[in-house]
């Protein structure tokens, strides 16, 4: 009661909520059967929406380098599709320079990106499926390019259920992360018609290569998969009816160094 007073006076609480939950809970430890049951309730309600908001969190993420240790040329050498990785962790930078070079912002007054798009309309959604990434929780996060930021929208590791939809290949379950692509074909056919499909379909080449790429430069490894149930991988990552995934790239450390 002393807080519920104190509240009062110095913050012009909105107290009758607080207050009603006080008197619950002294009925409750009087023995009122009801009432303590409702102000268990309560508390679970609590903490399931405390958790809600948390996984709603935006994950700012490491500011991406511009600079490498390896050069454009001897990246575009050295790649290849890599179908085998280890069973070790990436880091958060990794995580991180991997999602700036599929679709980061490199020109923030117009919002440009990493990889070019027909009539800078942005199509493209891209999601890392976490399975092992230091200091991030398993789960499927969306990634936001304007803030360089990712945002849990499932919790718990997928990778198995996109192993399955994928025609049981294993690259992507051994993988630590895997990128899924995704369009959303109107915002280029809106304007383009029947050709804004085309468009969408380089695009997503244009940005999977820069993936390729950059794992290349990282030391990491990934290969691009189109061999997928279209719906399965929907259903999995919760996509909107009007998403569509497009590809699948696990990344990971290359079981033999490349
Ligand atoms: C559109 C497309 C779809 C692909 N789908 C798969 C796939 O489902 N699984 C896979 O292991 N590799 C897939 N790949 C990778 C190719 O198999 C690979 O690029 C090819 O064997 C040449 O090897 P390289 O990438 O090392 O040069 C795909 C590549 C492209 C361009």
């Amino acid at each position: 009661m002393i807080i519920v007073l104190f509240l009062q006076t110095f913050f012009k609480f909105p107290l009758s909520m607080l207050d009603y939950f006080i008197r619950m809970y002294f009925h409750a430890k009087m023995g009122v059967p009801a009432v303590k049951e409702l102000v268990i309730l309560m508390v679970f309600l609590v903490f399931f929406l405390e958790g809600t908001v948390w996984a709603q969190e935006r994950i700012s993420l490491p500011q991406p380098k511009t600079v490498g240790e390896m050069s454009v040329e001897e990246a575009i050498f050295r790649r290849r599709s890599v179908r085998a990785f280890r069973d070790e962790a990436l880091t958060l930078s990794e995580l991180s320079q991997v999602l700036f070079a599929a679709q980061g912002v490199t020109e923030k007054t117009r919002g440009f990106r990493t990889a070019p798009s027909a009539g800078a309309l942005y199509p493209l959604g891209l999601y890392a499926v976490v399975g092992k990434v230091e200091g991030i929780a398993p789960g499927v996060y969306r990634y936001y390019p304007e803030e360089h930021a990712i945002e849990r929208v499932i919790e718990g590791d997928k990778r198995m259920e996109l192993f399955r939809s994928a025609l049981y290949q294993e690259s992507i379950q051994e993988a630590p992360l895997v990128l899924v692509f995704t369009a959303i074909y109107e915002r280029t056919t809106r304007r383009y018609g029947e050709r804004g499909i085309r468009y969408v379909h380089m695009e997503v080449g244009h940005a999977a290569q820069n993936v390729y790429l950059e794992a290349q430069a990282l030391r990491l490894a990934t290969v691009a998969i189109g061999a997928f149930r279209d719906e399965e991988v929907a259903r999995i990552l919760q996509l909107p009816q009007n998403e569509m995934p497009l590809y699948l790239m696990p990344v990971g450390k290359p079981k033999s160094g490349r």
